[in-house]
């Protein structure tokens, strides 16, 4: 009999895996996207068991005080859903932190929200505020979702490059890129790939080219408890003119060691706000309980995010002092955990390849992963220069300081 019309078994023959079949043709929303160079790096990183300074996470755990915090708010209950905006004590911290460290106060019951991290923040943010044929500018290399995220808000990527070499805003360029139809520029320092940090001169200069214009800006600060002496970081919500049309995104997952998490914040002004809590609600509705109380009672102390730039600034010099005897060109590092690196002057052939095989070149055979720059551009743009991530324990930096003292 068959059992799929037995009456008696519902389940399928055990010796034969149940097949799917195929779908109905599909028309992919997103027809250019395959596996990141990130899955990819990684995986052949574990393949070939080399040191993964690819990938950007931390290899060691948070302070085990925050996953106390957590652990009692499950314990004391807190299981259930939240109010779709976020728990209001962390809303509450969230904002008195903004207030005391950049002197601008966002009402934590209109202007800011919890999200599921920076990630579900941009895109929700994206899908709040563009409408289809809307163009929306993106300062290149940028973070692999910003492209594919205007993509499904319906919106057109305008994408202008950093200058390269220092990865500096050009502001003429961005004027020539602005249009009636732009509705959006994507900003993000400390930046990721290239580690630098905007000055007070550079937003200035932001906040003048929009002045006439009704363009939003989405501004993705997740690195902004990682900025390096002298520098500080300066949040776009200093600057009243760039902060009334901007949605300024965190993560806590950069700032306490918990990328796992995914816990992250918008602050914006209470109209933006609106619109993009419409989103969210129908998006995620609301963002872990326990985590969010957790997070709420630790961020009362300041300690865990001020030490951060002397925590990592520590690991960046180690890292910098260890490639000092390599022919790699150091890059500044100013923010982030990224050091990036020009492999031009290099003795081996290999320095030849594009910046993609060289880093498989350096996965499989020197053992130490890292993702090209390449990877961070429409047009695979590719300048010699590769990204290591250094938020990793002091021992796996120097095994891979080790590996690369070949170079
Ligand atoms: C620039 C930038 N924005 C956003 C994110 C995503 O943050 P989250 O893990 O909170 O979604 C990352 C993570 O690597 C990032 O580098």
């Amino acid at each position: 009999m068959n059992p799929q019309h037995s009456s008696t078994s519902t389940l399928p023959p055990t010796d034969a895996p149940a097949a799917v079949g195929h779908p109905p043709p599909l028309n992919s929303r997103l027809p250019k996207v395959g596996t990141t160079i990130f899955s990819v790096m990684s995986a052949l990183a574990a393949e070939s068991g080399a040191v993964n300074l690819g990938q950007g996470f931390p290899d060691f755990d948070c302070d085990p005080t925050l996953v106390q915090a957590v652990n009692q708010a499950m314990q004391a209950g807190h299981n259930q859903y939240p109010p779709m905006p976020g728990v209001p004590a962390l809303r509450q911290a969230v904002a008195e932190k903004i207030e005391a460290l950049h002197g601008v106060r966002y009402d934590p019951a209109t202007e800011i929200t919890i999200t599921a991290g920076a990630t579900q923040a941009i895109l929700t943010a994206l899908l709040a505020i563009v409408h289809p044929g809307d163009e929306v500018v993106v300062l290149e290399p940028c973070y692999d979702s910003y492209v594919p995220n205007i993509e499904l808000a319906g919106g057109v990527p305008v994408r202008v490059p950093l200058t390269p070499g220092s990865f500096r805003p050009d502001f003429d360029r961005l004027a020539a890129a602005l249009s009636p139809r732009t509705r959006a520029v994507i900003v993000n320092s400390p930046h990721n790939p290239s580690a630098t940090v905007w000055r007070h001169n550079e937003w200035l200069a932001l906040q003048d080219l929009l002045a006439p214009t009704n363009v939003l800006v989405v501004s993705d600060e997740v690195y902004e408890h990682m900025v390096y002496a002298p520098l500080e970081h300066r949040s776009l919500s200093r600057y009243p003119d760039l902060a009334r049309r901007a949605l300024v995104v965190s993560s806590f997952g950069k700032t306490f060691h918990v990328t796992g998490w995914k816990v992250g914040t918008v602050a914006a002004p209470a109209a933006l706000t609106a619109e993009f809590r419409k989103v969210h609600q129908f998006n995620v509705f609301t963002v872990n309980t326990p985590v969010q109380h957790g997070l709420a009672q630790y961020l009362s102390h300041p300690a865990p995010y001020l030490d951060l730039p002397a925590f990592y600034a520590r690991k960046r010099d180690l890292f910098r002092e260890g490639l000092a005897n390599t022919r790699f060109r150091l890059l500044p590092s100013e923010g982030s955990y990224f050091q990036c690196v020009s492999t031009a002057d290099l003795a081996v052939a290999e320095r030849d390849l594009s910046e993609a095989d060289f880093c498989r070149w350096l996965t499989q055979e020197i053992g130490v992963a890292a993702i090209p720059l390449s990877a961070f551009y429409g047009n695979g743009f590719d300048q010699k220069v590769i990204r290591f991530c250094y938020a990793k324990r002091d021992d796996t930096l120097m095994n891979a300081i080790g590996r690369l003292a070949r170079l």
